[in-house]
């Protein structure tokens, strides 16, 4: 090993997009010489040079060791994972050859941190799925360091991020309503229920009751909080814990609903696609990605239940789809991936829609209510018009026979000062499963939560 001696050379992270600024390596300054950190993504040993890609969050950096460093015994012993100091200069790569950004590390001196075990332990051989993908998610902790798995969480980060600027942008407020309520939104058969100091409460399901409530001080509010489902079933787009982006609008109409929605979600998209490193990942995940062309399509559910009856895809019980029914997963689903584009699939009877929808005023069958459906995914937005009246709202309780008393305060929102207002809420793991092409929800949430799995 060589001595550092004075001139410790300055640290810096690894990628060269937005995110690592700090490296400012040109093919001018060829030669900077750089201290660097992070784990081994790969290596690969050839007659007398080692080269070792490392990996730190921020990107990769190809690093190239040579003469006496590659006779080492860290050197010889090298494992993947471990962690590394490597200092040397910075080199564009040679022609013809290929490495992260085009550039590599030529080192005179590393260090390895902290060394990851070999053989049966070997991170390859613990990530394997063995046919058996449960194991995957058991090793989900490690899973992580992939190149896929991490791809997708750093366009999850993105994504995140873009819905804040975005709102911010049309002036909404974010609030952070609680997450232990003792109150229900969509139903009882998926509520999480836990004793509270004595009391009944459950983990909510979604935050926009609360969310209602801050419009009078507010205008425009959304918040991005975690919403829980007991769901009994096993699907690919089911969590029992997801992400949850909710937003209410003040004083609008049913059309300025979906006009915001289709803003909201092309927005955050073009802001995402913005950035040069998220687009990149987004095309390695997603090669075929298009920018949904607006106006996104509109069709009413009495349109649907035809167009299913047309194309003969049946209902749950394989009987042709009927006015009234649950269209159910996989018909929408299918019904989704032949339109193959985003679908707002809107008016659905009030019997299978939640107590607070507004009915609409030409037909009251039915509500003013969508669903966003997404080609590969199927639903990954609900929303409606909210009642806005005090007495109607009573009587729903009433049809839905729950009991008004807990509901006091959101009842209150249509005594004190009522407004024709509207909601939404986007389910971020399955916005994410759309625009990284992933098979399951599964796979764009970091540790996910379903029937059956609590862990790690
Ligand atoms: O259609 P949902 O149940 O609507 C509501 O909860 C409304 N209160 C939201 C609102 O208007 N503020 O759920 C909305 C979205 C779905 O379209 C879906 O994307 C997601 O939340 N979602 C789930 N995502 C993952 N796992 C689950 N179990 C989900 N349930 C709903």
């Amino acid at each position: 090993k060589i001595n550092l001696g004075e001139t410790r050379p300055e640290k810096v992270k690894l990628g060269s997009g937005e995110r690592s600024k700090e490296v400012d390596y040109t093919s001018e300054n060829r030669g900077t010489r750089v201290r660097v950190m992070g784990r081994v993504h790969r290596f690969r040993q050839q007659k007398e040079v080692l080269f070792v890609t490392l990996r730190d969050g921020h990107g990769f950096l190809q690093c190239v060791l040579t003469g006496q460093l590659v006779k080492t015994y860290d050197a010889l012993t090298l494992t993947r994972e471990s962690s590394m100091l490597i200092v040397g200069e910075m080199w564009e790569v040679p022609p013809g050859a290929h490495a992260p950004d085009n550039r590599e590390l030529h080192a005179d001196y590393f260090e390895v941190i902290g060394k990851a075990p070999g053989g049966d332990d070997a991170i390859t051989n613990v990530v394997q799925a063995k046919g058996d993908p449960q194991h995957l998610l058991d090793q989900r902790h490690l899973v992580l360091r992939g190149e896929t798995a991490s791809g997708v969480m750093f366009v999850r980060d993105a994504v995140e991020h873009a819905f804040n600027l975005k709102f911010h942008e049309l002036g909404y407020v974010k609030v952070s309503p609680p997450a232990l309520v003792q109150t229900q939104v969509e139903g009882g058969s998926t509520l999480f229920g836990f004793d509270y100091y004595g009391e009944n409460a459950y983990l909510t399901q979604s935050s926009q009751l609360y969310l209602e409530t801050a419009i009078p001080f507010a205008g425009n509010v959304y918040c991005i909080e975690k919403s829980f489902r007991a769901e009994k079933s096993l699907t690919r787009r089911h969590l029992s814990e997801y992400t949850h982006v909710e937003a209410e609008l003040d004083f609008i109409t049913f059309d300025d609903l979906l006009d915001h929605l289709e803003e909201m979600m092309c927005g955050v998209l073009e802001i995402v696609m913005g950035n040069p490193r998220i687009a990149a990942l987004i095309k390695e995940l997603n090669p075929e990605f298009e920018m949904p062309q607006r106006p996104f399509m509109r069709m009413k559910y009495s349109d649907a239940i035809d167009w299913l009856r047309e194309h003969d895809i049946k209902n749950e019980n394989d009987q042709p789809h009927q006015f009234g029914d649950d269209i159910a997963e996989a018909a929408e689903r299918r019904m989704t991936d032949i339109i193959n584009k985003p679908i707002f699939l809107t008016h659905f009877p009030v019997e299978i829609k939640a107590f607070y929808m507004q009915k609409d005023k030409e037909d009251p069958r039915v509500t003013e209510s969508v669903d966003c459906l997404m080609p590969g995914v199927g639903e990954i937005v609900g929303g409606s018009m909210r009642m806005d009246s005090y007495d109607e709202l009573m009587a729903a309780y009433k049809r839905e026979e729950m009991d008004a008393g807990p509901y006091y305060w959101y009842t209150d929102q249509r005594r004190y000062g009522t407004s024709p207002h509207g909601g939404y809420g986007l389910g971020l793991e399955r916005f994410l499963a759309w625009l990284c092409k992933q098979h399951t929800v599964r796979d764009t949430c970091f540790y996910p939560r379903y029937m059956g799995r609590c862990k790690p």
